[in-house]
C-alpha cells in the first residue's frame, strides 16, 4: 500500500520528561510528550499529525466505543549505552496491525504514515526512552472507528494514533497460572489472531476470578475439547519438557507474537529442538509428574518473559521447577535485552534505529 501522506509537526512548548524518573514509573500510567494522530475519511488517509500529547473531543455515539472496530499493536523502543534508540521488529507490528484491520473490517494503514510517524514520533521523544538495564519506551499503536451513528456497520471513518509509555519491568515476580476450562480467549472462525480490543475485554472476568484464588493468570484453553492449552494471559506460552521447545502452533485462536518468533529464532540458531504443535494439558502435567518438564514461560511485548512457577487445574497446585534451575528461558531473555541494547550483534536485523 502506498502513500505519500504528508506528517505535520507541533511540537510541546515544555517537556515533561523531567516531571518523573522514567526509569521508574508504573506500566502504562505515563505518557510520552507527543502523539501521533492521523484521519481517514472519504476513502483516504489525511491529516497527520504529531502534537503533544492530550485528550481530544470525541462523541459519546463513536462507532469504536459501542461495536469494538478497535485494534491495536504494542511494540518497545530501547536505548543503548551510547544513548541511540532503536525499535524492535516495527516491522512486524505494521504488518500485524494490518492483519487485524482485515480481520475487522478496517482500512490497512500505509506503511509510510505508520514508519515515518513511529519514527518521527521516536526523535521528538528519544528523552523518554529509559536508559536502565529493564527500561524500554512502550509504543501503542491503535487504529478505531470513528463515526457519529448508533447503528452496527462499517464504520466510514478511522483515527489512526501512536502513544508512547516508559516501561520497566512488567511481573516483578514469576507468576503462577490457572488453567480455565470455563472462559475462553478465543474461538475457531474469531478474532484471537489479531489484536482487537474486545480480546482483552473478554478475558477480564475470569482473569479477576483467578487472581481471586491467587493466580496472577490464566492458561487458556481451546474452546472446543479444553484439552490444549492456548496461550497464557496476553502472552504467548512456551515449555521445555526434556531438551525440545514446545508451544502451541499457530491458529486463528492464538496470537502470532512477536516475542514467541524471537524466542523460537534463538533457541533454533542454538541448534535446540523446537516443536510448534498442540500442547495438551495431559502432556504437560504427566511431563511435570515425571521430572521431565524443566521450563514454562510466558512471552510476549510487556512481559518479555514471564517465569512460570506453579499451575492450578482442578483443585491441584503443580508445582515447576525454581527459576534458578532454569537454562533456556534465563538465556534468551539476557539475550533479548542484549540485542536490544545493542550489547549483542543483530545477526536478525530485528532492530531499526531511530536517526537522531
Ligand atoms: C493475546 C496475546 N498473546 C500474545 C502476545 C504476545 O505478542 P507479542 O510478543 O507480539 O507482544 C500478546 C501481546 O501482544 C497478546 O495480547
Amino acid at each position: 500500500m502506498t502513500s505519500t501522506i504528508d506528517i505535520q509537526i507541533e511540537k510541546i512548548k515544555k517537556s515533561r520528561v523531567s516531571e518523573q524518573d522514567i526509569n521508574d514509573v508504573p506500566f502504562g500510567k505515563c505518557f510520552a510528550d507527543h502523539m501521533l494522530v492521523a484521519e481517514y475519511a472519504d476513502g483516504k488517509w489525511q491529516n497527520a499529525k504529531i502534537m503533544p500529547y492530550g485528550d481530544v473531543p470525541m462523541s459519546y455515539a463513536m462507532s469504536a466505543l459501542h461495536y469494538g472496530q478497535a485494534i491495536f499493536e504494542g511494540m518497545k523502543a530501547y536505548k543503548n549505552d551510547k544513548g541511540e534508540v532503536s525499535i524492535f521488529r516495527a516491522q512486524d507490528n505494521f504488518k500485524r496491525l494490518n492483519k487485524s484491520a482485515v480481520r475487522m473490517a478496517m482500512p490497512e494503514v500505509p506503511e509510510d504514515l505508520f514508519m515515518n510517524g513511529l519514527i518521527e514520533l521516536l526523535r521528538l521523544d528519544s528523552a523518554w526512552v529509559p536508559t536502565s538495564d529493564l527500561g524500554s519506551l512502550y509504543i501503542r499503536p491503535f487504529l478505531i472507528s470513528t463515526d457519529e451513528a448508533i447503528g452496527v456497520k462499517i464504520s466510514d471513518t478511522y483515527k489512526f494514533v501512536i502513544i508512547c509509555c516508559p516501561a520497566g519491568k512488567y511481573y516483578s515476580e514469576p507468576i503462577k497460572v490457572l488453567v480455565e476450562t470455563n472462559y475462553y480467549r478465543a474461538v475457531r472462525g474469531g478474532v484471537g489472531f489479531v489484536k482487537a480490543a474486545g480480546n482483552y475485554g473478554r478475558s477480564l472476568y475470569p482473569t479477576k476470578l483467578a487472581q481471586q484464588k491467587g493466580y496472577q493468570q490464566v492458561i487458556w484453553t481451546d474452546s472446543e475439547t479444553q484439552q490444549y492449552f492456548e496461550e497464557s494471559g496476553t502472552m504467548n506460552v512456551m515449555f521445555v519438557i526434556g531438551d525440545t521447545l514446545i508451544t502451541p502452533g499457530l491458529s486463528d485462536t492464538i496470537l502470532d507474537g512477536v516475542t514467541r518468533s524471537s524466542v523460537l529464532a534463538l533457541a533454533r540458531d542454538w541448534g535446540m529442538k523446537v516443536e510448534e504443535r498442540k500442547v495438551s494439558i495431559k502432556e504437560v502435567f504427566e511431563a511435570i509428574e515425571k521430572g521431565t518438564l524443566k521450563e514454562a514461560f510466558g512471552c510476549g511485548t510487556a512481559a518479555t518473559i514471564a517465569q512460570i512457577i506453579g499451575i492450578g487445574h482442578n483443585g491441584k497446585d503443580y508445582a515447576l521447577p525454581p527459576v534458578s534451575e532454569r537454562k533456556f528461558s534465563p538465556k534468551v531473555d539476557e539475550t533479548l535485552r542484549a540485542i536490544r541494547k545493542g550489547r549483542l550483534e543483530d545477526k536478525h536485523h530485528w532492530m531499526m534505529k531511530v536517526p537522531a
